[in-house]
Parts: structure tokens; sequence; C-alpha cells
């Protein structure tokens, strides 16, 4: 039986993760990222299907598929966070749970417009600033509600 999805959206320049900013972002590149997601997901028994892309459009398409295919999504929009309203609205059709994941801690970034995204009045909840451990922490919370969803729907009828 196919394993359950759990998809994992990368924004804009988020590709270049371990050279970029180093003393905001850390030094983990995205494949050590999502080769811990895949880790996480194997010991869950989830697939994890793990996208980056710098162009909105391309992470819209992976919403529309994520909305008949994915259990759950977790999405660091990056820079789209700010402007992406196409996107946002892509995973406004998606049923299942959304973890907004931000690495670096945007309320507390010198910059004030980074702790106003687009996305968290629209998505399951948001952690931010817990560095790359916010992916793994986010799949496992989707993991825990789609067991929770499961079990639910096998409860007997009294
Ligand atoms: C980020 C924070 C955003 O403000 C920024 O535009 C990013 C990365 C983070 O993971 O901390 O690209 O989403």
């Amino acid at each position: 039986m196919a394993r359950p999805s759990i998809f994992v959206l990368n924004g804009p320049n988020l590709g270049l993760l371990g050279l970029r900013e180093p003393a905001v972002y850390g030094t983990r590149t995205l494949a050590d990222i999502e080769r811990d997601c895949r880790i996480l997901g194997d010991e869950l028994s989830f697939d994890i299907a793990f996208y980056q892309h710098e162009a909105e459009h391309e992470l819209i398409a992976v919403a529309h598929r994520a909305r008949t295919q994915a259990t759950g999504i977790v999405i660091n929009p990056a820079a789209l966070s700010y402007h992406g309203y196409g996107l946002l609205d892509a995973l406004k059709m998606c049923d299942c749970p959304i973890v907004e994941v931000h690495i670096s801690n945007v309320h507390r970034r010198e910059e004030a417009w980074r702790a106003h995204s687009l996305f968290t009045p629209a998505v399951t909840g948001m952690l931010t600033g817990l560095g790359t451990d916010g992916y793994l922490l986010a799949i496992r919370h989707v993991a825990m509600l789609a067991a929770a969803r499961a079990s639910a729907a096998i409860e007997p009828i009294p």
C-alpha cells in the first residue's frame, strides 16, 4: 500500500542555505534538511515530497498537486511570505494541515516586515526560530494529526 505523503515546500533563496547569511540561517544546506526529513518520514511511515523553487508559479503547481495528494504540508515560503498571494490562494484550496516554518525567528529580525507573513493566518500553525529543527517538528506534528484523524475514522459507532 502506498504511504501517505507529506509535501515540504521551500520558497526562493532557500536552495542556497549553507552559503546564505550563515549567521542568520546556519550552515546546514537544503540537501541536509531534505535528508533529515526523509529519514524522519521513513521512521513515521510517510513519503516526503520535497520541493524548492525560486518562482512562485512553480510552487503553486506543487500546491495544486498537494491538494489531492498530500496528507499534510510543511512550507517555508521564504520571501513569498510577504507577497505570495497566488501561493496563498493555492494553499487555501488544500484541506490538509499546513505548518509554516521559518528557520530564523522572524519576530527578532532587524527588518520589522519579516514578522508579517501573509500565510500565518491561513495555516494550522507556525514555527519560527527553531532552526532547521522546525521542519522536523512540523513533520512530526502533521504525522500526529494524521494518526489522530485515522483513528477517529475507525472509531466504532456506539
Ligand atoms: C525565512 C525568513 C524570511 O524572512 C526570509 O525571507 C527567508 C527565510 C526563514 O526561514 O527564516 O527567505 O523564511
